[in-house]
């Protein structure tokens, strides 16, 4: 049993990280640190792991945690990452980090996006882009994993097939993101209170979002032809959940069966994706709410031949696979075991 710890465990994505760990059968999770919460049981903070868990919160202590696991979670805010991983990784554990303080290869793009000086820069070439259909190879070998961005997750792996053959035109990528309120994490704000939020479709960073930069950095690495995304998110009314729709033209006409033959050359065998194009039911194309609680990257298409457009869907939960499932598909790997092991729930209908 690999020995595990997870900081900021009382975070919604520590949340979802207990859920699957606690299950796993490879893993025992043996210290869970909040340092609001610490010495409160962890049932009290997260109910639905009533009668899973006794665990108690406890302080972050990186001897303590350097004792007690030899992995480490970083399930903490942007910012709150960056010098608390190098500690870690001093102190002779692996990480996998869910926040954004790994991602960028480049530090000046933290300057660009974020609005701070990398204090660790030797760090961001070693990290492995925690992306599994795209960075399976260096995910094995990692000391330090980078977990990617939830919408960045949901955008690049519809986009990274047509990227890498050369479909389409790399300068002309419009993607439009809905995600639900739990993208936000627990820390209400005034956007996030529930009068201003319920019924809304709110757009927001509308053209500066942050996840741009870790968009352009993943399709930049499969082409030659620099790839300019326009991206905007907006807050609409779900929980959880993200449908990205992305309008791309393609540089020659496209028939069906190229969008089929380019898919299904990308991600032939990979266990997460399913591509969705039906012509009966209720869900011909993928919904987020069909991939709730799994750790499913549902992809599916439409030809428009009016306006030689190419639209793109792609569908996660934020939480799992946008987050703490795609971490623990990062941690299967990097443990040599079944990728998908502690992943294969299935998700809820109806709900
Ligand atoms: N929510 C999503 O859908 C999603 C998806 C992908 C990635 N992410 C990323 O995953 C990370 C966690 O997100 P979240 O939604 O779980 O946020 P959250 O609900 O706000 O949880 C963050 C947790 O980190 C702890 N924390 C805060 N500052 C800390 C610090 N300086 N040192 C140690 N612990 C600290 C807090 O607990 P205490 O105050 O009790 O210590 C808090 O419970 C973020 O970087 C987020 O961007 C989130």
């Amino acid at each position: 049993m690999l020995k595990i710890g997870i900081i900021g465990g009382s975070g919604y994505v520590g949340s979802e990280l207990l859920r699957l760990l606690l299950l796993h059968p490879e893993v025992e999770v043996t210290m869970v640190t909040s340092r609001q919460t610490a010495g409160e049981y962890i049932f009290n903070t997260h109910p639905n792991l009533r009668g899973i868990t006794q665990q108690k919160f406890v302080p972050m202590d990186i001897a303590e945690l350097s004792k007690n696991c030899e992995l480490v979670f970083t399930a903490t805010p942007h910012g709150g990452s960056v010098n608390l991983v190098p500690k870690l990784l001093e102190a002779g554990l692996k990480v996998i980090d869910m926040s954004a303080d790994f991602r960028l290869k480049n530090p000046a793009d933290y300057d660009k996006w974020y609005g701070w000086k990398h204090a660790h820069p030797e760090l961001l070439k070693e990290a492995a882009y925690g992306l599994p259909e795209l960075h399976r190879q260096e995910i094995k070998n990692a000391r330090l994993i980078a977990c990617p961005g939830c919408m960045a997750t949901a955008t690049i792996l519809a986009l990274a097939p047509f990227v890498k053959a050369g479909l389409i035109e790399n300068n002309r990528v419009v993607a439009d993101v809905k995600i639900g309120s739990s993208g936000a994490g627990s820390k209400p704000t005034i956007a996030s209170h529930h009068p201003e939020r319920f019924s809304g479709v709110r757009p927001y960073k509308v053209i500066e979002h942050r996840h741009i930069a870790e968009v352009e950095q993943e399709l930049n690495n499969l082409t030659s032809e620099p790839v300019t995304i326009s991206f905007t998110p907006h807050a609409v009314n779900m929980v959880r959940g993200i449908l990205s729709t992305i309008h791309v033209f393609p540089k020659n006409q496209l028939a069906l069966k190229d969008v089929w033959k380019t898919l299904r050359g990308q991600y032939e065998g990979e266990p997460f994706i399913r591509f969705v194009k039906y012509l009966k039911g209720a869900y011909q194309l993928p919904d987020p709410k069909v991939t709730v609680g799994t750790n499913f990257c549902d992809i599916g298409f439409e030809l428009d031949p009016h306006a030689n457009r190419l639209v793109l869907f792609s569908a996660i939960d934020n939480m799992v696979k946008g987050a703490s499932g795609q971490g623990v598909q990062c941690l299967n790997i990097l443990m040599g075991i079944d990728e998908t092991t502690g992943l294969k729930s299935t998700g809820f209908h109806p709900m």
